[in-house]
């Protein structure tokens, strides 16, 4: 469907020049997610203390809440150095080996996507992880032979969108798994302010908030609705950001007060609409509203669940009461009982 969502979590081509602008480079000035960041200190600390590379770490959570900005961060606080790649990337196994052979004592590997290694690529993967040796076939047949050879100790920074996503050998070999959460809006307020004055751009509290409150809980979207509603405020304001000139300008972007765009409310209507509120299959629900069913599942939906406007359902995904209001509706009385057994469940579940 829409690639140029301005609320997109993934990476867009405007992003790459000011995200390497606005990236924190020190654990200090990462803002939020402050369990991992206390965890982070600890492991740091112990394994500089220890004069040892850091045990392998597994970042998961949805796109846009600074997995790359924290593999960076964990690679200057370590004073080593980083090499950025993707699971895409690597396809063959002889391209994992020569990132592997190529790498330092203490480097840093970050491998974004990392549940789209090949099975092939993830085989490699396993003895350099476990025991910092990679495994060579030498000849073929009958008188092929393996040998070891010994790679540097390094630190493998592994990013996924979901856990769950990955094969459980990989999921493993990792000694710290961290689940990165979506920012409170005070938190992603903090990270506005801080990216308004790296980039010189005037705005005040309220102005912040208010774009705050509508970047679904994602520094990405919050910096990139923060350069959008700047142009605004330039050619239609007196370039200050003022929470009128912010309301203003999202309002133009079709961006309504909870961050949500015409592709969210496309989801969520097609559920009202077309099956009733559900619950509808995932599969279902991408092919009538002409998205992928990983991209709803890994983009849109984190956001639309963390509002509680859909729940999950062993029989697919349903609108909640919330959502109903959301529109202005009144929740049907069928469905208002569905709810009621269905949170129910979900009650015993917690027993
Ligand atoms: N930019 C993106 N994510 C950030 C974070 N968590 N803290 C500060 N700046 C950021």
């Amino acid at each position: 469907m829409e690639n140029d969502r301005l609320v997109m979590p993934t990476v867009r081509d405007e992003d790459s020049e000011t995200e390497l602008s606005l990236r924190p480079k020190r654990l200090k000035d990462y803002i939020g997610q402050n369990k991992v960041k206390e965890s982070l200190k600890i492991y740091i600390c112990a394994a500089l203390k220890r004069r040892e590379a850091l045990d392998h770490i597994l970042l998961y959570g949805p796109p846009g809440l600074g997995k790359t900005t924290l593999a960076g961060i964990v690679a200057v606080e370590m004073g080593q150095n980083i090499r950025i790649t993707s699971g895409p990337a690597i396809e063959r196994p002889g391209d994992l080996a020569s990132i592997l052979t190529n790498l330092s004592h203490g480097d840093v590997l970050f491998i974004d996507e990392i549940h789209r290694l090949s099975r092939s690529v993830e085989e490699v993967l396993y003895p350099a992880m476990e025991d910092y040796a990679l495994d060579l076939m030498i000849g073929k047949g009958p008188t092929a032979r393996s040998m070891r050879l010994e790679l540097p100790k390094f630190t493998l920074i592994g990013a996924t969108t979901r856990a769950g996503l990955l094969s459980a050998p990989l999921r493993d070999r990792f000694g710290i798994t961290f689940r990165l959460e979506m920012y409170e809006p005070k938190e992603l307020a903090g990270i506005i302010k801080r990216s308004a004055g790296i980039l010189g751009i005037k705005a005040d509290d309220e102005g912040i908030m208010e774009i705050s409150r509508r970047s679904r809980g994602t520094p990405r979207i919050a910096n990139r609705m923060l350069k959008r509603v700047r142009d605004f405020a330039q050619v239609r304001a007196d370039g200050i950001i003022t929470k009128e000139v912010a309301h203003q300008g999202l309002d133009m972007l079709a961006v309504d007060e909870l961050g949500l765009d015409r592709v969210d409310r496309t989801v969520l209507t097609t559920m009202i609409d077309k099956f009733a509120g559900g619950p509808v299959g995932l599969d279902t629900l991408a092919a009538s509203t002409g998205e992928d069913a990983t991209t709803i599942e890994d983009v849109y939906e984190p956001y639309l669940l963390q509002l509680g406007f859909i729940q999950r359902t062993p029989r697919g995904r349903m609108v909640t009461p919330a959502c109903y209001q959301h529109f202005g509706l009144e929740t049907p009385q069928k469905k208002q009982e569905e709810w009621q057994v269905q949170q129910m469940g979900l009650f015993d579940e917690n027993l």
